[in-house]
């Protein structure tokens, strides 16, 4: 790619200004390890209720994108942030509080929401004279917008990246007349409804996902959400590529919201974390091993094997002697029974929250960190884990099996093999972690220190985003 490329992100979420989940993290991390490399890179973001606060200057267009989803205009807006301009989308009416929902689950009205999204970044991009060499979308909600472009005849190539396959954005086909696009941009055999993942998989000039693996389990019959036939239609134009993490805002030795710093060299502020963080959430008993979860209360996690029927949760905390802290949001009845256990179990910590602050800190208390996905496209958890010296306990599906090395010799191994996805799969695992804490503390150190060895910076994986936009 020529020097001072300009690429433009598309996304639904980028912390800090919105999140849900690990895209919000991902989008501006890659931007900026864009922007190290020298390539120039705006994100194009909606501009939610609770972004009223932000100071952005308006730029000069406005136009209204559809009279049937809304007689408002949109409007623009920016603002640069470690190096990347932000470009908010404005539909204060449109976008409101949540972004995609809130305790009463999914808006009703998402497919115009985000039809609303790509068609105003789509006449933006063709109407605003600036150009770009590379369009790239992230996730379901930006899925329109390939498709939008090429129906225009846009010049700058579309990337779009699957972070996760099973959310695709998929509505009744009555709700075509809001996306701009016709039937046949959506239909694949006998399906017609509008689904905003499959006219970008059928659109987009290259896709990629967000694990090698993940790659690979996608294209397998039956493990791909239904787009498997698409996917491999589209031959060498899809790949995964692995996601870094931000190593300057998850560093042990610098990060503001752990009380304790600690290195690779020194690593004692560990135990004084996990001591601070125990107290705080009216934990006893050091000595045990300090166990912990975070994550989305989704089933994509295990909250099934976990929280269900004798589920392997309530297990461990009556059979073994160990510390169990939980923190996340999601499905209603899982945050319930979180806080039932916190209730009846004394080695049993429970918030049900979505806590940068808490996150960094069990991070760096803790001594294992318990990840049972069904699936996983990357996750993040086990990376900053490894970084944090919190040893993962993984299933080998997605971006675990890419990251952590269960091989059970000691030079080499960084994290623990859950063997499968029931309730006894993750009791046995958490065994394994309980012998492996019985050996003593240099074969606990050792395993973190390979893990805490790794680097999993952004750098090699833009470069690898590079050179897949170029090939
Ligand atoms: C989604 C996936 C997760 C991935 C993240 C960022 O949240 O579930 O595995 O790490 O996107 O790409």
């Amino acid at each position: 790619m020529k020097k001072k490329a300009a690429v433009a992100f598309v996304s639904a979420e980028a912390a800090p200004f919105s999140q849900t989940g690990g895209l919000g993290d991902v989008v501006p991390a890659l931007a900026e390890a864009f922007v190290n490399e020298g390539v120039s890179v705006t994100v194009f973001l909606p501009f939610y209720r609770k972004n009223a606060g932000l100071k952005t200057a308006r730029l000069p267009i406005s136009f209204c994108v559809d009279e049937s989803i809304t007689s408002e205009k949109t409007l623009f807006s920016a603002l640069n942030r470690n190096g990347v301009e932000y470009i908010f989308v404005k539909s204060p009416g449109i976008f409101t509080d949540g972004e995609y929902g809130d305790c009463n689950g999914a808006y009703a009205d998402n497919c115009c929401r985000f039809s609303l999204f790509c068609r105003s970044v789509a006449g933006y991009l063709i109407e605003c004279g600036r150009s770009f060499d590379i369009i790239h979308c992230h996730d379901w909600q930006t899925g329109l917008l390939p498709a939008l472009l090429k129906r225009h005849r846009f010049s700058a190539k579309t990337v779009f990246t699957i972070h996760n396959l099973a959310y695709q954005g998929e509505f009744d086909d009555n709700f075509i007349a809001y996306t701009g696009l016709r039937k046949d941009d959506f239909a694949v055999e006998n399906h017609c409804s509008v689904n905003f993942m499959r006219a970008a998989l059928k659109a987009a000039d290259k896709i990629t996902t967000v694990s090698p693996t993940y790659a690979r389990e996608i294209l397998e019959s039956g493990n791909g959400c239904g787009m498997e036939d698409l996917l491999r239609s589209r031959g060498d134009c899809f790949c995964g590529i692995l996601n870094g993490i931000d190593v300057s805002e998850w560093n042990p030795e610098s990060d503001s919201f752990i009380p304790y710093s600690y290195s690779l060299s020194d690593f004692s502020g560990k135990s004084q974390n996990k001591a601070f963080f125990m107290e705080e959430n009216g934990l006893k008993n050091p000595q045990r091993p300090l166990f912990v979860m975070i994550s989305r209360l989704a089933r994509q996690k295990g909250i099934e094997a976990l929280y269900g029927e004798n589920g392997a949760v309530e297990r461990l905390l009556t059979q073994f002697d160990l510390n169990l802290a939980v923190i996340g949001t999601g499905d209603p009845e899982t945050e319930q029974k979180i806080k039932d256990l916190s209730e009846r179990y004394e080695n049993f910590s429970g918030t049900v929250a979505f806590s940068s602050r808490l996150s960094h800190l069990a991070e760096a208390a803790g001594d294992f960190f318990l990840m049972p996905s069904l699936y996983e496209p990357c996750g993040l958890n086990q990376l900053y884990s490894l970084r944090y010296g919190t040893i993962p306990l993984v299933t080998a599906t997605g971006g675990l099996a890419d990251t952590v090395c269960t091989d059970t010799d000691l030079s080499v191994r960084t994290g623990i093999r859950i063997p499968g996805n029931s309730a006894d799969d993750i009791v046995a695992a958490v065994a394994d972690a309980l012998r492996l804490y019985a050996d003593g503390p240099a074969a606990v150190d050792a395993v973190r220190r390979n893990g805490m060895s790794r680097d999993f910076s952004w750098r090699a994986s833009c470069i690898e985003y590079l050179n897949f936009y170029n090939s």
